[in-house]
């Protein structure tokens, strides 16, 4: 039994999707949650980039005593996830685009995996695309990220955006979406108002799991009868606090 917090870092408010879906499923846990807003986006930054600021994100959260680091971030995970298992000794859960369950929801169109460039760009991402990746397409979304920092999760201004986005593959019939960056997770409704009859597939129950096992193995559960999330932010705390609280209470589904 281990009665220390779950750290939980992402670029910003993305990571608070998935820390949802945790909370949900182990209520009697503490989270302390971290949101690097003030360098967002890191999807555009260079590799070595992400890692220094995935360093420092994870050391605030061992600071405060994380138990475990969940990584909610699918670039982050990319770019630090390797290097931070092998010089850590706390259990460190990452995230990748859920290509592999939304590769058995193929019929005879195409799964597109949106992602941030520098997650497109990472050799993690080429070998899931070898493994899963025969009818999977990626698609680069620089600036939709944005949005969701914003709090702006829905409108016609999104949806514009995502039009845009979908513009070059309008001949195309996709029959899943995966959400490769948690922040498209509370963006869910907009884009599939846009692009109607497509599945949209994210990692963040498989996320949720993962860490209940991890934690469960090493018998690192703690057995206090209520939980909780305390929320950080590295920018601006009076705006992005009740941004954060508001996503984390959103009906987003
Ligand atoms: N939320 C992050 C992810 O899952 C990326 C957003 C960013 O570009 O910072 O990939």
């Amino acid at each position: 039994m281990d009665a220390r917090p779950i750290g939980v870092f992402d670029s910003g408010i993305g990571g608070i999707s998935v820390l949802r879906n945790m909370m949900r499923l182990l209520p009697n846990e503490r989270f302390i949650y971290f949101g690097d807003n003030k360098n967002a986006p890191y999807g555009t930054k260079t590799e070595e980039e992400i890692l220094e600021l995935s360093k420092r994100d994870v050391q605030l959260l061992l600071d405060k005593s994380a138990k475990a680091v969940v990584i909610a971030c699918n670039t982050a995970t990319s770019s630090a996830a390797e290097y931070l298992r092998q010089t850590l000794s706390v259990p460190i859960i990452g995230m990748e685009p859920a290509l592999k369950p939304a590769s058995f929801m193929r019929k005879d169109g195409k799964i597109g995996v949106l992602a941030t460039p520098a997650t497109l760009s990472q050799k993690k991402f080429q070998n899931l695309m070898e493994r899963y990746g025969k009818h999977a397409l990626p698609i680069s979304c620089a600036g939709l990220m944005e949005f969701a920092e914003r709090g702006e999760i829905e409108g016609e201004r999104l949806e514009a955006f995502i039009g845009e986005l979908f513009r070059p593959y309008s001949h195309i019939s996709f029959d899943a979406l995966v959400l490769g960056c948690t922040h498209y997770v509370f963006l869910k409704r907009a884009i599939a108002k846009v692009l109607k009859n497509a599945n949209l597939v994210d990692g963040n129950e498989g996320t949720a799991r993962q860490l209940k096992n991890v934690l469960t193995q090493r018998e690192m559960l703690t057995d206090a009868l209520e939980g909780g999330a305390e929320l950080i932010t590295s920018g601006d705390s009076e705006r992005l606090l009740p941004l954060m609280r508001r996503l984390l209470a959103a009906e987003i589904e």
